[in-house]
């Protein structure tokens, strides 16, 4: 099959979907003509405890920003995830947990996770955690971390889930940044087969981070941790049977915050996106039951960590709210061998799997054999997200994994626009290697060129949206300013969401890839600016220019150019210290993958790198620099490329 096939919708698929195509055209329909009655009725599959009578109040100006959806409504996420499945479903299956041992694995039912839910909700009250507090969360893939979530929901605290793969320094600035008085972690993580030193990294973070009154530290492991008198606490052995197994839950404004997610941007420290309780979770509970096309009973799988968005719209908050039995993975696709996901699938009859497509290339090398010696007959739905996904791994994820059965939702978004925005609809969207397809109903995404014109038709500029959506962010944390200047000053009067993108002559969506100094490693976003400050933080390094480039497996890797101070000389010793340098600064995943040493960046005469050359020569394209008249020493091009080739 080639490359730009289309691949129809499948009757059968169609006959039994939630939306088969005439009902997906009946609601964008009424999206448009109508969206306060559209998003009205969406947000009604909640329970709310004071039903809104408001649905929207927003302004995309940047003199009058403001985003507030259902906001005179009262009610509590952790409720509409647990609580009100309990008449009928207190047996049913909530957390299916695979741990990263093979052999062992754990079923939750909602009654369980309503309890475990509820005591913790009711050790955090005792550690003095307070409505609109904020708790960070560092914690491996375990049910605990899902507990956490909502237990600080249930008390109207505001959680910060900190990715467990982040140094104590990442760790630290997260935690100040939101003013956190409590952090929840686990003893060590779980990882392949290796330990992560999840409370040591807590107690070092602390170090620099001294308001925190409160750790909790989940036995994942039992291995042998200082734990600090007064500040630290056992959750098993000290806190889970001492309070109650029921917590009143605490009804917020819809408006009130839910969570802060710290995401790389071009510039400067990673912002704090803060989403709100009503329409971030009518939007995550809606765009799952929609693309998922998720039955009662299925068996639904994330791949994801709960430490980025995804976990948390499509593995805790999304799955949930609809009552479904969301599966937790706690290892990596290649642990003990490349057939795990496979495995997994076998072992639980996972029905609707979602994974991202550097999981897939990398599988992809390993053989399909270790696909096929897995049964994957009880899948029905192939899901994709975090990164463009090339049309040889979707067809690879089609024809090997999916046996040229089921369909692929590659699915678009961020962590700013709280859940998905593109991406077809099983029923109802013919698919297109490559391509997320269209925009979900009341979406409404635009194309415009470098001065903001709209382009009609079949074209390729920078993508915006033009109105709002319940799920969308409403500040970043602390810096309000900064939200209006990221967002909505590039495009007056609309968001803008740093991708650039093409419309095919059919109407459909192919992401590119980031247009700003953002670059997407194995799916997660990096900015260029903080890996540079990383870089600098070396002592012979006077200064560091950081780039993507196109990587087989991760999709775009980091590529460093690095100048040190003229009296020292490069070296291998030098490159390990750099990439050791950054690994403590922020973590494994923004380790360079590349250092390359020169006397000189190209700059032009006001003193701005030229990022623009520094890419192509990254990408080894050294025919297209483009103009370079403007550079204040055009030779130093030369020796870049010269530096490149002998690489
Ligand atoms: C990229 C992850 C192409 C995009 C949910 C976006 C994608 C950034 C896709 C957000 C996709 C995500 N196709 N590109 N299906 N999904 N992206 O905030 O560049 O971690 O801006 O959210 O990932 O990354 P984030």
């Amino acid at each position: 099959m080639s490359h730009d096939a289309i691949i129809k919708v499948n009757e059968a698929i169609a006959k039994d979907a939630l939306v088969d195509k005439d009902k997906a055209a009946a609601m964008r329909a009424e999206a448009e003509k109508d969206p306060e009655t559209f998003w009205a009725g969406v947000a009604a599959r909640l329970d709310w405890s004071k039903p809104f009578t408001k649905v929207k109040d927003v302004s995309f100006d940047a003199s009058d920003l403001h985003i507030r959806w259902f906001y005179d409504g009262e009610l509590n996420a952790c409720v509409n995830c647990l609580d009100r499945h309990l008449p009928e479903k207190a047996n049913d299956v909530a957390i299916i947990w695979e741990s990263d041992d093979p052999g062992v694995d754990k079923k939750i039912t909602y009654a369980e996770a309503f309890e475990e839910t509820c005591r913790m909700a009711n050790v955090l009250k005792a550690r003095g955690v307070k409505k609109g507090d904020r708790v960070v969360i560092y914690m491996p893939m375990i049910p605990e971390a899902a507990y956490a979530m909502l237990a600080c929901a249930r008390i109207g605290a505001v959680h910060s889930v900190v990715f467990g793969g982040f140094s104590p320094d990442a760790l630290a600035s997260r935690i100040e940044d939101c003013g956190a008085s409590a952090v929840i972690t686990a003893d060590e993580g779980v990882r392949g087969g290796k330990t992560v030193p999840l409370k040591a990294n807590v107690d070092k973070a602390l170090e620099k981070a001294p308001d925190v009154r409160a750790v909790l530290v989940v036995e994942r492991t039992r291995a042998d941790i200082p734990m600090k008198a007064g500040r630290d606490l056992y959750w098993y052995a000290e806190a889970r049977d001492d309070v109650s197994p029921e917590c009143p839950a605490e009804a917020v404004n819809a408006e009130d915050t839910l969570f802060i997610l710290y995401t790389s941007g071009s510039t400067g420290k990673p912002k704090g996106v803060l989403h709100t309780t009503g329409g971030y979770l009518a939007y995550a509970a809606y765009t799952y039951e929609m693309v998922f096309d998720y039955k009662p009973g299925e068996i639904y799988w994330c791949t994801a960590d709960v430490g980025w968005v995804t976990g948390h719209s499509y593995i805790v908050y999304g799955p949930l709210a609809n009552g479904a039995t969301t599966l937790i993975f706690e290892g990596v696709p290649t642990y003990p061998d490349a057939s795990r996901f496979w495995r997994v699938i076998e072992k639980h009859k996972v029905n609707i799997f979602y994974t991202a497509p550097t999981a897939l290339r990398a599988l992809m090398r390993e053989g399909d054999d270790w696909v096929k010696k897995a049964d994957r007959s009880s899948l029905r739905l192939l899901g994709s997200v975090g990164e463009p996904i090339n049309p040889e791994a979707w067809m690879w994820y089609y024809e090997v994994v999916g046996d040229s059965k089921h369909p692929i939702v590659d699915t678009w978004w961020q962590t700013e626009t709280g859940g998905i925005l593109i991406s077809p609809l099983p029923g109802a969207t013919d698919l297109k290697p490559g391509s997320a397809t269209q925009p979900l109903p009341g979406v409404f995404p635009a194309i415009v060129d470098a001065n903001g014109n709209f382009l009609e038709g079949a074209c390729e500029g920078n993508l915006v949206i033009t109105d709002s959506w319940p799920g969308q962010m409403r500040t970043v944390y602390g810096d309000h300013q900064r939200f209006i200047d990221t967002y909505f000053k590039t495009y007056p009067g609309m968001y803008f969401t740093g991708d650039g993108v093409r419309r095919d002559a059919d109407g459909y969506y192919w992401i590119t890839g980031r247009v700003d100094d953002v670059i997407n490693v194995s799916g997660h976003r990096m900015g260029t600016a903080e890996v540079e400050a990383a870089i600098d933080e070396h002592p012979l390094v006077v200064e560091s220019a950081v780039v993507g480039f196109p990587h087989d497996v991760k999709g775009q890797g980091i590529y460093a150019y690095v100048t040190l101070h003229a009296t020292d000389e490069p070296s291998e010793a030098l490159e390990k210290e750099i990439v050791e340098t950054v690994r403590q600064e922020i973590g494994p995943i923004a380790k360079p993958d590349h250092i390359h040493f020169t006397p000189g960046l190209p700059k032009t005469r006001s003193g701005k790198i030229m990022r623009r050359i520094l890419r192509k020569i990254a990408e080894n394209e050294f025919g297209a620099l483009g103009d370079t008249s403007t550079l204040a020493d055009p030779g130093v091009v030369d020796a870049l490329i010269e530096g490149r080739k002998n690489r």
